[in-house]
């Protein structure tokens, strides 16, 4: 049995001070039961808890580490970036390179803006569409996160064509109702927002890949669509890219499935784990942002050098010629091992994968949107993360995040997460179904 004592104690110490002992609410296992693990440090793929525990870590900080923990090229730079300073608030060197290098990959992005989280960079973006439009509505879609903006904490109201209403106390009623809320992959239902609400609507923002309720991947032709809706109704397609930007391929969803978004935003990978967030696109609507243009927008610490330092090296590793089908042969050894696994023990599972992104649902049927995705059975998937974590695997803490292979999983981390979930799924099968 494995000694948790430690991280017992420091969660219930983190509770007096901290609401629910956290500071992001998925790192307190409440959808899958237990007590988080506190952790001393990580190491290539691996971390630690102050028990001393080791785990293979899927979660990668939700997100950013591709390249592993504390990979020594990100290490090493940060140190030497440290010797110079933590924040200037006054322009960088660094901020330019780390725009180049963006704009590169991503040719949609002719200018960028460096932000400080996620939820600034999708936030911006909807000001900023909603001033170079001059129209308030904006279409999500269900299941979709784009950070905890007000607005974007709504959910679909009573009819498939009615405004949306807040998804959390303290979301004014007026603020959800610019929202429209369509389900993921459902072309005709956005369709039908833009018959009815169409000269009313800035944008639509979308992740290309749904991975905030488990990896669902688009439907052939779902983003052509978007695209082919908002041009002809004078709309901007958002791609939110916060988890897939730099994830599925090097230039994105975007050079993943070949459809150009007009803004983006990104987050997570760009900072190399330490926070940052992102919003560009093209020249004419960037230009509007102040100080060049009239929509406001600042941060004290955006653009800081820490963060465009781990972000450049993170990038320039990734720009290596090999690293994307690297990353996809890990990730596609895993899924095969887990379906076979999960066939072996006879469970039904579904494991959609983007690159090196993938979700086990613990379902029957087809995920396609957020209903399906929560058709999934949760309780089952509790158990085989306890049964994975009491295995050595810290996999994501929630049936609808996504896990994420780095480059630093190897074959051995790869092969012996795939032998611990048939164990898991065994155990599963043979326990209360
Ligand atoms: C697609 C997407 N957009 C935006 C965000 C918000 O980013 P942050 O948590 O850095 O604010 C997230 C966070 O997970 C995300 O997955």
């Amino acid at each position: 049995m494995m000694n948790r004592q430690r991280s017992r104690e420091l969660f219930a110490e983190a509770q007096r001070y901290l609401p629910g002992g956290v500071n992001s609410p998925v790192r307190a296992f409440k959808a899958v039961g237990g007590e988080p693990l506190f952790i001393r440090r990580g190491q290539g793929s691996r971390i630690y808890d102050e028990d001393g525990n080791e785990f293979v870590d899927y979660v990668c900080s939700w997100g950013p580490l591709i390249l592993g923990h504390s990979h020594p090229q990100v290490m090493a730079a940060l140190k030497r970036a440290l010797e110079h300073g933590t924040s200037f608030g006054a322009p960088t060197q660094l901020e330019t390179t780390l725009a180049q290098m963006i704009c590169t990959a991503m040719p949609s992005l002719e200018m960028v803006r460096f932000v400080s989280s996620g939820t600034e960079a999708t936030m911006s973006a909807l000001r900023l569409a909603r001033a170079f439009t001059a129209r308030d509505k904006v279409v999500k879609f269900a299941g979709g996160y784009h950070g905890h903006s007000d607005g974007l904490l709504a959910r679909a109201g009573s009819g498939m064509t009615t405004l949306g209403i807040p998804d959390c106390p303290g979301v004014p009623t007026s603020y959800a109702s610019n929202t429209l809320v369509a389900p993921y992959n459902d072309v005709e239902a956005v369709a039908r927002l833009f018959q009815d609400f169409g000269a009313e609507i800035a944008a639509v923002i979308v992740e290309p890949v749904a991975a905030n309720m488990g990896v669902v991947p688009p439907r052939p032709g779902f983003l052509e669509s978007l695209r082919d809706l908002t041009q002809r109704s004078g709309a901007l397609l958002i791609f939110d890219e916060v988890i897939t930007g730099f994830r599925v391929a090097y230039g994105g969803a975007q050079a993943h499935y070949g459809v150009t978004p007009d803004l983006t935003c990104l987050g997570k990978v760009i900072g190399g784990g330490l926070p940052i967030g992102a919003y560009g696109g093209r020249r004419d609507i960037m230009e509007q942002v102040a100080p060049l243009g009239p929509v406001y927008q600042a941060g004290t610490l955006s653009g800081n050098p820490l963060a465009m330092t781990a972000g450049i090296e993170t990038l320039k590793v990734l720009s290596q010629p090999g690293v994307y089908s690297a990353l996809d042969a890990k990730s596609s050894l895993l899924q095969e091992a887990m379906t076979a696994a999960a066939a072996q023990a006879g469970l039904s599972v579904s494991i959609p994968r983007v690159g090196s992104m993938l979700t086990v649902f613990f379902t029957r049927g087809l995920v396609l949107d957020y209903e399906s995705a929560r058709r999934a059975d949760t309780e089952l998937y509790s158990r085989f993360f306890q049964q994975m974590l009491m295995q050595g695997i810290y996999w994501p803490p929630s049936q609808f995040e996504a896990a994420f292979v780095s480059m630093a999983h190897s074959d051995e981390d790869i092969a012996s997460t795939g032998a611990a979930a048939g164990k898991a799924f065994a155990s599963l099968a043979s326990g209360p179904r």
